[in-house]
């Protein structure tokens, strides 16, 4: 027999069986879970939600990631890097309509004209914009000098997701050699978290041979880190990837849907001042999907500002929306589905995760 959840609610640390529990309920049980994550939303952070413009920068990968449709082994897709004129044109975007925060995220590369060249961006992006615009890194990982250079060139934000915080499952899901070695990717978070940036950290939902058991841990592993900011999807299947063979064996898209909002829902509740995004993996499942993701928890959402000539190349997974639209398209698409949601855009606002500014006080 099930823990009443509301007893659950009534509890100042959920252990990993009520975790457990509350990713299996139903019906009534369910909802309630929703209704507490808003509520706990609505008192501790309001009704503002936060764009960050994402800046899909490069495409090419040194990793090959066993999910991901721009893993090196993949030839399917040319490569592409944007050039300095549309990084900044795309800055620019974001500035004039106030999103006060980009994200600029690229595969993994960490050759040296690449990490200067990031580092350049950085200090243009800086004075270009007299330090407004805050930009938050997702660029795989590094070493602890690299991070250093990039915070030093004005870079406060990183999001670096353990995809899976089972180190068991971590290794059937990335090649067995060093490069893809799950304590390279703890080290890496440690080294952000030691280098003074805002940490953020996600994982996949619905992957082959993840359990919800798994799941629970993730949070967990989340609660541990301690971290600032969370971004989690659903995991899609890629016709390109070494996964795709398991595609018979995974949960139907609407469960893996189903239990990335529950996830959302119970990390709301479980770490309340931080920032969680609404994903564009979750509306890739379902239309409404980023909107769901807002009113159980999520306050941050990413517009996508990568030009559209590169877009077809940066499908990580398939059937990834807005392909075709332009930024502005996404700026009134979104601004309608967050009203739709009851919330309100912090315009000009850098939204930075309450908890980080808690815990460097
Ligand atoms: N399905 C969902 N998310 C994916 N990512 C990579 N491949 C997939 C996929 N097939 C996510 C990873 C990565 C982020 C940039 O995209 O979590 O960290
Ligand atoms: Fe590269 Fe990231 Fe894709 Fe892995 S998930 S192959 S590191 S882009
Ligand atoms: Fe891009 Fe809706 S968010 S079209």
């Amino acid at each position: 027999m099930l823990e009443p959840v509301e007893k659950i609610f009534e509890k100042k640390y959920l252990t990993k069986e009520d975790i457990i529990n509350l990713l299996n309920t139903s019906g009534k049980e369910r909802l309630s879970l929703f209704q507490k994550a808003k509520d706990v939303k609505s008192s501790i952070l309001g009704k503002k939600v936060y764009f960050r413009g994402l800046i899909e920068y490069s495409n090419y990968c040194k990793k090959n990631c066993y999910y991901c449709g721009i893993r090196a082994g993949n030839s399917r897709y040319s490569r592409y890097r944007m050039t300095d004129d549309e990084v900044l044109e795309a800055v620019k975007y974001a500035y004039i309509n106030e999103y006060a925060s980009i994200v600029i995220q690229s595969g993994e590369q960490t050759n040296k004209a690449f990490i200067s060249k990031i580092e350049s961006l950085l200090r243009r992006i800086h004075q270009r914009t007299g330090g407004n615009i805050h930009v938050t890194l997702s660029l795989g990982e590094q070493t602890e000098e690299t991070y250093l250079r990039w915070f030093d060139a004005g870079a406060h934000r990183y999001l670096l997701r353990i995809e899976v915080s089972n180190p068991g499952l971590y290794l059937k899901l990335h090649p067995n050699n060093q490069l893809h070695g799950y304590n390279r990717r703890l080290d890496a978070l440690a080294s952000l978290r030691k280098t003074g940036y805002q940490v953020g950290t996600g994982v996949m939902i619905g992957l082959p041979f993840q359990t919800v058991s798994d799941l629970a841990d993730d949070l967990i592993f989340f609660r541990q880190l301690d971290i600032d900011m969370a971004g989690m999807g659903p995991y899609i299947e890629h016709v390109d990837t070494p996964l795709y063979k398991y595609r018979d064996e995974l949960l139907p898209l609407k469960n893996r849907f189903e239990l990335s909002l529950k996830m959302v829902a119970i990390l709301r509740i479980m770490m309340q001042n931080i920032n969680i995004a609404a994903t564009t993996a979750m509306q890739t499942i379902d239309p409404q999907g980023r909107e769901k993701a807002l009113m159980v928890g999520a306050n941050v959402i990413m517009p996508n500002l990568t030009p559209v000539k590169y877009r077809q190349d940066y499908l990580l997974y398939e059937n990834k929306p807005c392909l075709d639209e332009e930024a502005e398209e996404c700026k009134s698409c979104l601004e309608a589905r967050i009203h739709m949601a009851g919330d309100e855009i912090g315009y000009g606002e850098w939204g930075d995760s309450k908890h980080y500014s808690n815990r460097t006080l």
